[in-house]
């Protein structure tokens, strides 16, 4: 998913850095953009990076922002923005910001790489009402913890229609990985049911995914 094709990879909300730094262990080629909201954060990974990759100090670039403004517009060639770790619900609000500021700029070249925590129905639905297109998506399960993990862009080469509940995460490759997809889809109905039953407002979102086919 993440590939020496990106001139610019943005690492947003980077906490400490770890994916970012990652990346530029990788030698990909890409400029790494490190962004985190909080001054404190980022003065510790400018320092981090100063003293461990002062030779590559041309390949990443630190930056105190709001994602909702990263600065796309200002640069050229292929950008992967990456967003972890956060809320389905933020990831949204982030995404309609850059959509915008895309539709402003014609010729801007952007994937998004994303890992929603919480809400995936939600951002799958608004990537959907945007007109994205799925490169990839992959289920991961870590530590008891499961992470969709969606690589979308708006003008792919690839045009995948991106599903609400999703599509390949649940045709696991391996027995481990369908069992990863049991699981989660276990876990996902629980979750709704739950909503269902204080709200009444998630059946819709319970027979999409009563329609999911395990292999
Ligand atoms: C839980 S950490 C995620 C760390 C890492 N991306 C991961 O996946 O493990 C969430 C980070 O998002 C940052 N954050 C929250 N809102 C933000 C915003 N509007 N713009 C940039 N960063 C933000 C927080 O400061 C925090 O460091």
């Amino acid at each position: 998913m993440v590939s020496s094709r990106y001139a610019h990879i943005w690492d947003c909300c980077c906490d400490h850095g770890y994916l970012g730094a990652a990346l530029l262990d990788r030698n990909l080629g890409s400029t790494i953009h490190f962004v985190d909201i909080v001054p404190t954060l980022m003065t510790e990974v400018e320092t981090k990076l100063q003293r461990h990759y002062p030779l590559q100090s041309a390949l990443w670039k630190t930056h105190c922002l709001d994602v909702a403004k990263l600065p796309i517009g200002d640069f050229n060639g292929q950008q992967l923005v990456i967003i972890a770790g956060v809320g389905g619900d933020l990831m949204i609000e982030f995404i309609e910001a850059l959509h915008k500021k895309q539709q402003e700029h014609k010729n801007l070249k952007l994937d998004f790489l994303l890992c929603p925590v919480h809400h995936q129905f939600s951002l799958r639905q608004k990537l959907i009402e945007l007109g994205f297109s799925l490169n990839d998506e992959v289920l991961v399960e870590d530590n008891k913890r499961f992470y969709e993990i969606l690589h979308v862009s708006l003008a792919s080469d690839i045009q995948h229609d991106i599903s609400p509940v999703g599509d390949s995460i649940w045709q696991g490759e391996s027995a481990e990985q369908e069992k990863v997809a049991q699981r989660y889809l276990h876990k996902t109905l629980s979750h709704y049911q739950r909503i269902q039953k204080g709200n009444n407002k998630a059946q819709h979102i319970i027979d999409a995914y009563n329609q999911i086919n395990l292999k």
